[in-house]
């Protein structure tokens, strides 16, 4: 949730931060801005909207001094406290002679606020980080490093920052916690950034600071420190994705594109994972033997969004077939309401930014409680990774696009693995474990299945882009891919659309069916079709158009509905799979039909480090 740039070397600043913002803007695209260290001030421009119309401010206002920068930060966000106008975009500047720009929120903004204006400080903006620019520039006289760990001090929050001053040329200050900073090493010169999307173009080799880290970086040089003024050395990591990865690829979108990479991101994620042989997984990162195994009584999944619905399969999956309790909880809910977890409980932390505030926080409060948690993160090195420690790597690539698809499909074959070697621990035979690593296997041909129907499910698409409402329904293991297609369809296209239990439709929201209120029917082969075939039968006797997700060549499914998409056959825990990846194209193209911002929804952030 919004980007940081920053740079410090030898070369002109203003291309490395503009590159990085765009590379960003996903985080956030709310207004973007840039501060330079320009002649013997500092150089402001920013803009409500989007990194594009801060370029062209830049272009316009094309200058010596902004050319010659070789020091800056930059900032595209995604809007807190204050609307996304002009005067709210950072950086933030105090004095004339400190910019800031800052991710996170500043909890104890107010008092601080009145403080500084009781000291003459005068405000501009209605944002929490201008609170932050102020009380920097109270506490600086010649040393930046020194004046932003005063100020972190007296801040309740998160954040992460970047700072520079006008009276120190070429010393870029980062800080840390809550909100990731990636330091990006070159040589002569360091990129600093909110993500490693914005550095990978110029350099693979990266630090990631900890929480309550500060940096001091001038040119090739970086000092850290903790707030408390002790020196530390974190390691170098070397990032493993090329900057291929996150590029459009001759897509029209990064949606699209990630939607067409699941075949492959699948293979990745599974790749070396499975033991055909014992018919388990291998599935080391966990870190459990099998007295851990065996001493776990229930399994705690937790994450937010696309997340959490991915988290539901894998409690149907973990009950299923290992039999032991397995529950998903909404990470925001599980900090705050005491929940009963101790040191018998498996909790699962599902991400895939590894930096969403609530799954963090929900981290937090399970080690706190003793119990065993792990991570299930696709970006290397977040937040959650490194603070479970242990987990189970998506390897899913580079995810831009806001509408999570790839991620999604990743978590659920992981998901299915711990499923499986949870079951084989327990209760499952070897015969019927090989026979799952097959099922899983065969997940990426599903895939490539649904994706040669782009084509015929663009065209039913046709038939309901223009309605303002939908409902998804499902049962079983159908029931999250109901919510994940309802969500994705929300999130891109703005039609109003819920997803609901097939049996629960006719407890209230089967109020709202008439003929522009479709519903889509998750109709897949399996125990719960008759019954949701029922459900679809209450809905057209209330003259609501039926779209069924139906198995390959199921006349009965077909001949009940108006329209339909036709997936392969699979036992349906592994049926949720392409089941789900036709809804992200079918919410793909109504959104298309409908002119929408597909990759960069209005509202809306990949990564929301705020709770
Ligand atoms: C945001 C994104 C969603 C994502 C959710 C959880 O709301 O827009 O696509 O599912 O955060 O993110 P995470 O990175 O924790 O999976």
């Amino acid at each position: 949730m919004c980007g940081i740039v920053g740079y410090t070397g030898m070369r002109p600043a203003v291309p490395f931060l503009m590159n990085g913002l765009r590379r960003l803007e996903y985080r956030g695209y709310d207004s973007a801005g840039v501060a330079l260290q320009a002649g013997e001030g500092l150089l402001l421009e920013k803009q409500a909207g989007k990194v594009q119309g801060l370029a062209d401010a830049l272009t316009e206002r094309a200058s010596v001094d902004l050319d010659g920068s070789v020091c800056g930060i930059a900032h595209t966000r995604w809007a807190t406290h204050g609307p996304p106008t002009q005067n709210n975009a950072h950086p933030h500047l105090s004095k004339e002679r400190i910019a800031l720009v800052h991710n996170g929120i500043i909890e104890n903004h107010n008092s601080l606020r009145e403080r500084l204006r009781a000291d003459g400080y005068e405000f501009l903006s209605e944002t929490d980080t201008e609170v932050l620019a102020h009380l920097v520039e109270s506490h600086y006289e010649g040393d930046l490093l020194v004046a932003l760990t005063a100020a972190l001090k007296e801040v309740q929050g998160t954040f992460g920052v970047a700072c520079i001053s006008a009276e120190e040329p070429g010393v870029l200050i980062v800080a840390r916690r809550g909100s990731p900073i990636v330091i990006g090493l070159g040589e002569d010169e360091t990129i600093v950034a909110s993500d490693a999307s914005a550095i990978i173009k110029h350099t693979r080799q990266v630090i990631y600071l900890d929480d309550n880290d500060v940096a001091r970086i001038v040119a090739g040089d970086v000092e850290i420190r903790t707030l408390d003024s002790t020196p530390v050395s974190r390691a170098t990591s070397e990032i493993d994705w090329s900057a291929d990865a996150a590029e459009k690829g001759g897509y029209e979108h990064y949606m699209l594109k990630e939607i067409f990479e699941q075949p492959e991101t699948i293979r990745n994620t599974i790749r070396g994972r499975l033991d055909s042989d014992r018919g388990t997984a291998i599935l080391s990162g966990l870190n459990l033997e099998a007295r851990d195994l065996a001493d776990i009584q229930r399994m705690l999944v937790v994450g937010c969004g696309t997340s959490m619905n991915a988290g539901m399969v894998g409690e149907y999956a973990v009950e299923d077939f290992a039999g032991f309790p397995a529950e998903v909880e909404q990470a925001a809910e599980f900090r705050y309401r005491n929940p009963i977890v101790g040191s018998k409980d498996l909790v699962i932390a599902i991400s895939q930014s590894g930096e969403t505030a609530d799954t963090l926080a929900a981290v937090r409060e399970a080690k706190d409680k003793g119990a065993t948690v792990v991570g299930l993160v696709n970006v290397v090195g977040s937040t959650i990774a490194r603070e479970t420690g242990r987990g189970v790597y998506l390897h899913a690539g580079p995810e831009i696009s806001v509408a999570s698809t790839k991620a999604f499909t990743s978590q659920v074959s992981v998901l299915l693995m711990i499923a499986l070697k949870f079951a084989r621990s327990r209760r499952m035979s070897r015969e019927r474990g090989m026979e799952f690593v097959r099922e899983i296997e065969a997940l990426p041909l599903l895939v490539e299945k649904v994706l040669e129907q782009n084509d015929r499910i663009a065209k039913v698409a046709e038939q309901f882009a223009d309605f303002e409402n939908a409902f998804y329904i499902g049962r079983g293991y159908m029931y999250p891919v109901a919510l994940e297609g309802a969500l994705k369809l929300k999130e891109i296209s703005y039609i109003h659309a819920e997803g609901y239990h097939a049996a629960e439709l006719k407890h209230g929201p089967i109020a709202l069916l008439q003929d522009n209120v479709p519903v889509v029917a998750l109709l897949n082969h399996g125990p719960g079709k008759d019954k949701t075939l029922g459900n679809v039968a209450e809905c057209q006797a209330r003259s609501a158009p039926i779209l069924g997700i139906i198995t390959e060549g199921d006349e009965e499914a077909r001949s009940c509905v108006d329209s339909y998409i036709e997936v392969p056959y699979a036992p349906l825990h592994a049926a949720v799979i392409p089941a789900t990846v036709a809804l992200q194209l079918f919410s793909y193209h109504v959104a298309r039909l409908r002119g929408c911002a597909i990759d960069q929804p209005r509202n809306l952030a990949k990564s929301v480090t705020v709770e």
